[in-house]
């Protein structure tokens, strides 16, 4: 959450930080600032307000910063309301240190307390400012920015990552980590900092990912990382293999649409990387990762999945698909809840797999730390190279979806199906619980899933005209059974969050035992019928809320008559084995979630009070 955005070197600095927070805007958007070195005044000037991104532009319009030391700052409020005294920089009590932070300090009110008596002042009701404070405080005499920086990170508790210079030293830009990312661009006679990649693609490739603890001092044309003792790190740089284009909106409306038109090219990827002569290939998890070996896969008994929001919802259904591939138990669970409950019952036989988009959500690590502590191997699937998660698990599937930008989460909860579904039948495989020929027939559905994608995405216009109809109702119920009961929670969480309309998910069969009690003409009632064992029970569902007056949405497949002579408004979706219908399934829950939103003015990709890497608690 917030993104923070650094620059050293000869560009004009404001053009390169704004547009860095444009990219970055996902992380938070309620405040935003700038501080940047004014080379003829040799001191720091500010810009910052509450609101978006364009509301700092403006006013930069207005009042522009010159120079090429600097930092920006869009925050997602945790520690006092968004407004501009407590929009980010801070400054110092002198005004000669800025800095922007990331995270949540949990001792600040102790540090506060400390500094007041000190004769400290504090301008904002933000955890932030007691850090630079603190950073003041031990800046003094023969002290260095480093050296300051360095002593004040190691009396914080909680997460923070801090980008900040000095008037006092303008040729220097410091940054440093403890449990939220932050990253450093390399370039020529410039360098970066940022708390996420899209933030510097247009500058530069090269990337070090800072580790925890770590404090990194940038100049012009060096990069010195240490520490918190001082020690030096020696760190290569990656190359990071997106482009720009990835990471723009291209034309579309929203980032949301563009990313959900983009699933079957994301499939289609994951496809032909992991299958190959009827094979399916899992290269990180095999004997070059000596933890993860194929012998020790095939003897874990049971396997924790651990996740928040829409990932949780791909693990759910990664349940139903390991538990009837593979003959092995499965739970999953919100990180949230796991990481302090139900680590106990992990040992060396479990396999804990972790999913996360972001890899930097504070409860998913925290639950892998757990877990890891408790002896278990840790898989995650995960889509940002080099982020926290994939630095702490013993091996790494990526899903190589591209940097999805919308804060609701839609190729990379398909692009993690797709791979949890590749997955159980390599554990199939070990484990022989099926054999050759169902196998092979399984990859052969799973090749057919990108053409019946791209079938449903070729005619958007039904799918548009039943949202606009229904765009007016106060509150929806989706019921899903089986495999696509996980579905329906997916579909409620998608409405919500885009469209602040409430939305519940419920398995269909628990219609009975309480949400039958909301159904009438009022409610729109969203229900996953495609072909499957359970069609008929689903079809009584239907029934049930009709003979109440709900207002029914349905998905069935392709040439389903029954539905028609019951539903007025029904979705099509092309035939597939019930098993991989949720691959098919969520295309429409999107959609509708997209469509509904922007008949009702919301803004899309941003929707209020949230981020789409929560790296706080
Ligand atoms: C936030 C985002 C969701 C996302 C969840 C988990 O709530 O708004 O879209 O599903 O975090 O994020 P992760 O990066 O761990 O998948």
């Amino acid at each position: 959450m917030c993104g923070i955005v650094g620059y050293i070197g000869e560009r004009d600095g404001q053009k390169l930080l704004l547009n860095g927070l444009k990219c970055l805007e996902y992380r938070g958007y309620d405040s935003s600032g700038m501080a940047i070195y004014l080379e003829k005044k040799k001191a720091i000037s500010l810009r910052k307000l509450s609101g978006k991104v364009k509301n700092l532009e403006v006013l930069l319009e207005k009042k522009p910063l010159f120079g090429s030391l600097g930092i920006a700052h869009t925050r997602w409020a945790t520690h006092g309301p968004p407004n501009q005294l407590n929009a980010h920089p801070h400054l110092d009590c002198k005004g000669e240190i800025a800095l922007v932070h990331n995270g949540i300090i949990e001792n600040y009110r102790e540090i506060k307390q400390m500094l007041l008596k000190e004769t400290h002042t504090f301008r904002s009701q933000t955890d932030t400012e007691v850090i630079v404070h603190l950073i003041e405080k031990f800046y003094y005499k023969d002290a260095s920015l480093e050296e300051a920086t360095r002593r004040a990170a190691k009396l914080l508790k909680g997460s923070f990552a801090i980008a900040l210079f000095s008037d006092r030293e303008p040729d220097k830009l410091i940054g440093a980590r403890c449990g939220s990312p932050l990253i450093v661009g390399l370039g020529d006679k410039e360098n970066f900092l940022a708390s996420d990649v899209p933030a510097i693609l247009d500058y530069t490739k090269k990337v070090i990912f800072l580790e925890e603890n770590e404090l990194v001092v940038l100049e012009k044309e060096r990069v010195k990382i240490t520490n918190f003792e001082g020690e030096i790190i020696k760190r290569e740089p990656v190359n990071i293999s997106w482009t720009k284009e990835e990471a723009q909106k291209q034309g579309f409306p929203h980032f949301m649409l563009k990313e959900i038109l983009e699933q079957p090219q994301v499939l289609e990827k994951i496809l032909e990387q992991r299958i190959k002569d009827s094979g399916i290939f899992f290269e990180e998890l095999g004997s070059s990762s000596p933890v993860l070996l194929s012998k020790k896969l095939s003897q874990i008994k049971n396997i924790f999945i651990v996740a928040c929001g829409t990932a949780y919802h791909a693990g759910l259904v990664g349940k139903y698909i390991l538990e009837s591939l593979c003959r092995i138990p499965v739970l999953a669970e919100v990180s949230s809840e796991f990481r302090y409950h139900s680590s106990f019952l992990i040992d060396k036989d479990t396999l804990v797999i972790a999913i996360s988009q972001s890899g930097e959500t504070a409860d998913t690590l925290a639950s892998v730390r757990q877990a890891k502590m408790q002896g278990a191997e840790v898989i995650s699937i995960c889509n940002v190279l080099g982020s926290t998660l994939t630095r702490e698990s013993d091996a790494v599937i990526y899903t190589h979806a591209g940097p999805e930008i919308s804060v609701a989460s839609t190729k990379t909860y398909t692009a993690q199906l797709m791979i949890l579904y590749l997955f159980a039948l390599y554990l199939a495989v070990l484990k022989e619980t099926l054999s050759k020929d169902r196998i092979n027939d399984y990859l052969e559905m799973l090749k057919q899933i990108p053409p019946k994608q791209r079938q449903i995405l070729s005619n958007l216009k039904i799918i548009r005209e039943i949202a606009r109809k229904h765009s007016h109702f106060g509150s929806f119920l989706y019921l899903g059974r089986n495999i696509n009961y996980p579905s329906a929670l997916e579909g409620a969480l998608k409405l919500k969050e885009i469209s602040y309309i409430p939305a519940e998910g419920y398995a269909a069969g628990e219609m009975k035992h309480g949400p039958i009690a909301l159904i009438d003409e009022y409610r729109a009632v969203v229900c996953i019928i495609p072909e499957s064992k359970l069609y008929d029970k689903m079809l009584s569902n239907i029934q049930e809320i009709k003979s109440r007056s709900g207002k029914v949405i349905a998905i069935a497949s392709e040439e389903d008559r029954k539905i028609k002579e019951l539903v007025s408004q029904v979705i099509y979706i092309p035939k597939i084995e019930e098993l991989f219908s949720p691959l098919l399934v969520a295309l429409p829950l999107q959609l509708m979630a997209y469509y509904i939103a922007v008949k009702r003015k919301c803004n899309v990709d941003q929707p209020r009070n949230l981020a789409k890497s929560v790296t706080v608690e």
